[in-house]
């Protein structure tokens, strides 16, 4: 089912979910070795690009995501859950989205910053509003990455949270992400 349910989240809030995931880690992974590489490197720029368009690109999936939560019905929490977990559980969600949308600015503007202008897949352009700012360049590349580690510790804690869920709960909050929860 494409829609949401009191029980689960439908097939667009489920492809939306795992997709940014995969991205998020490719991002994460691919944005530590581009950085490591000289700069020198023949494969540097390539890789660059190919963060910065899979960057826009999960920019993309964060804002329609963000659409899509606001617009549907969300599945009730786990019953074993109290409220405070729940409230805990929310605020981490608001910081993993807040996360998704300020890595992405930080990074478009480490690119405009640096005089250059984000491309997707050489597709089209982003608009460019910033001018050529060293100091900001800097500034915002200390942001990413800081961000960028705060991301990838939350999402670790995410991911343990869920496999707790499952294994030790035994509760419905991974299925329900899965599309694995029976509706009747
Ligand atoms: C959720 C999305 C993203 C994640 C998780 C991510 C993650 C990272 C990480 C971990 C680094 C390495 C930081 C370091 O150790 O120095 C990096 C570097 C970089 N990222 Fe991202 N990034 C994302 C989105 C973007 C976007 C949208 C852009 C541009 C529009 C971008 C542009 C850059 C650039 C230019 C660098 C290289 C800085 C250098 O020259 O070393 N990133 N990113």
């Amino acid at each position: 089912m494409t829609h949401n349910t009191p029980k689960q989240y439908g097939a667009v809030a489920r492809a939306l979910h795992w997709w940014s995931a995969a991205l998020f880690f490719i991002l994460f992974f691919l944005g530590l070795y581009m950085s490591d590489l000289d700069d020198k490197d023949p494969s540097r720029s390539t890789l660059v690009q190919l963060h910065i368009s899979l960057g826009i690109l999960i920019l993309g999936f964060t804002l329609v995501r963000i659409y899509w939560k606001i617009k549907e019905i969300q599945p009730s929490p786990p019953t074993t859950m109290t409220p405070l977990q729940i409230k805990l559980a929310k605020s981490m969600y608001g910081i993993l989205y807040l996360l998704l949308l300020t890595i992405p600015i930080a990074g478009y503007v480490i690119v405009t910053a640096d005089g250059h202008t984000p491309s997707f897949f050489g597709l089209f352009d982003l608009p460019n509003f910033i001018s050529k700012n060293e100091a900001l360049g800097d500034l915002a590349e200390d942001s990413h990455e800081f961000l960028a580690y705060t991301a990838i510790t939350l999402v670790g804690g995410h991911i343990l949270m869920a496999l707790k869920h499952h294994f030790i709960d035994k509760d419905e909050a991974l299925l329900q992400m899965l599309g694995k929860v029976e509706e009747k």
